[in-house]
């Protein structure tokens, strides 16, 4: 099958095969093409340039005019946890009238409040509300989604969600990847008992995971309160141990050495960082591991936003991601997200995009088929509604300014 979109006013993100990520000052770089034309074989990017450079031979079976239109990889948010059960809106409004998040955790709300709800919950149930959710963040542009467990903290239930992640995987053409994050927080009945539930972690849930190919990715909340340095580390040596690469949750409230952790463990990405010391951003430096920022966890919870600028001005790349979760985060609207990083983080136009397209791939492993527009990568695209530039994106923030969704190849949204 092949399709033809013709009179693309700009086409965004065009990169060559060699480019997996942009860092510092190459973030504020989007290569485009005006007035372009893009083909489609079966799932893949086959060709684009031009118009003035249209093959005349093509012979597409399905041909889009996309005059006025702009053309971009589709969103690649590298950080959800979109397989939940139920909602939080009691501690939202709790929020409202006063408590910090923090504040809610320690009463036993936040994380434990999901689990709760989430080992109560046939797995069907769970699969047809995170099913939802997909399909939700798929008409808004995403292609590419990372998911982690985490609302189980059980044998049982970090199986089911692992499962529930895998058949999503199976039904919908986005990509997935699944991250094991069963280190989201220690359950009550392990409150005095931490190292009871990290064995449980390394010896009965990990296993199971591995044998069963369940997760890509090995997360942990490093962060008061929650793991420490020392059992993060104990944690990511494990995940390493049955073939998982770490990607992980530091520096949300408090700078407690998570980052140099992940480094030291060869982190694919390192996420959340609204609190950053210096030392923080040195360590990053000459690094593959990734900085993801969570704008709209930020914005959600009235917290400081990661200083992405200031990562970019030392070089770093940076990625955004949603964070969709039903805490923190409850939204996986990436438009909104990419907004919000020019809007709150003062990141320009062109750096969110490359932030929420390259870079997000970078950061779940799969930027050499996902994030840009480059032959032989997946055609994974939107489609934009009549736009005056692409700034109107991130400016019309609110706005759903997509008018399709392409995902390998088909329009489905
Ligand atoms: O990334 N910070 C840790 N985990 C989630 C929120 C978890 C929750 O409140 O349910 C996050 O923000
Ligand atoms: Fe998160």
């Amino acid at each position: 099958m092949k399709t033809l979109i013709i009179n693309i006013k700009e086409l965004l993100q065009v990169r060559d095969s060699s480019v997996l990520k942009v860092s510092g000052d190459e973030m504020a770089v989007l290569p485009t093409i005006k007035n372009a034309y893009l083909v489609i074989e079966d799932n893949l990017i086959a060709d684009f340039g031009s118009m003035e450079d249209l093959p005349e031979d093509l012979n597409p079976e399905k041909c889009i005019d996309a005059d006025g239109k702009m053309v971009l990889p589709s969103w690649c948010d590298s950080h959800t946890h979109i397989v939940y059960a139920g909602n939080r809106e009691q501690e939202f409004v709790d929020r409202i009238n006063g408590l910090t998040y923090e504040e809610i955790a320690h009463r036993g709300g936040g994380i434990l409040n999901s689990a709760l709800k989430l080992n109560e919950t046939s797995e069907e149930e769970i699969y047809n509300q995170s099913k939802a959710r997909l399909e939700e963040i798929i008409r808004l542009g995403t292609g590419a989604v990372e998911i982690k467990s985490g609302y189980g903290l059980t044998v049982d239930g970090e199986l089911k969600i692992l499962r529930v992640i895998n058949q999503l995987s199976k039904e919908y053409p986005v990509t997935i990847k699944a991250t094991f994050l069963g280190a989201h927080a220690f359950p009550l009945e392990y409150k005095n008992n931490r190292k009871g539930y990290i064995d449980l972690i390394i010896n009965k849930m990990l296993p199971e995971i591995a044998e069963n190919e369940l997760a890509t990715f090995i997360d942990v909340f490093c962060e008061t309160g929650y793991f420490t340095v020392a059992e993060t580390e104990q944690i990511m040596e494990a995940g390493i141990h049955f073939g998982l690469k770490p990607k992980i949750h530091v520096n949300q409230f408090h700078s407690i050495g998570g980052i140099q952790a992940g480094i030291k463990h060869n982190a694919l990405s390192v996420d959340h960082l609204e609190t950053m010391k210096p030392d923080d951003i040195e360590a990053l430096k000459n690094t593959e591991t990734m900085p993801v920022v969570l704008p709209s966890c930020s914005y959600f919870l009235g917290i400081p936003y990661a200083p992405a600028r200031e990562m970019m001005a030392n070089s770093l790349p940076v990625a955004v991601a949603s964070d969709f979760n039903p805490g923190s985060t409850p939204s996986g609207n990436m438009n909104f997200v990419v907004s919000t990083a020019c809007i709150k983080m003062k990141m320009t136009p062109e750096e969110a995009i490359n932030a929420a397209t390259i870079n997000g791939a970078y950061a779940m492993g799969i930027s050499k088929t996902l994030g840009s527009i480059t032959i032989g990568k997946k055609a994974n695209l939107i489609i934009t509604k009549p736009v005056s530039s692409y700034y109107q994106l991130p400016y019309s923030f609110g706005s759903n300014l997509i008018e399709s969704v392409i995902i390998e190849g088909k329009v489905i949204a």
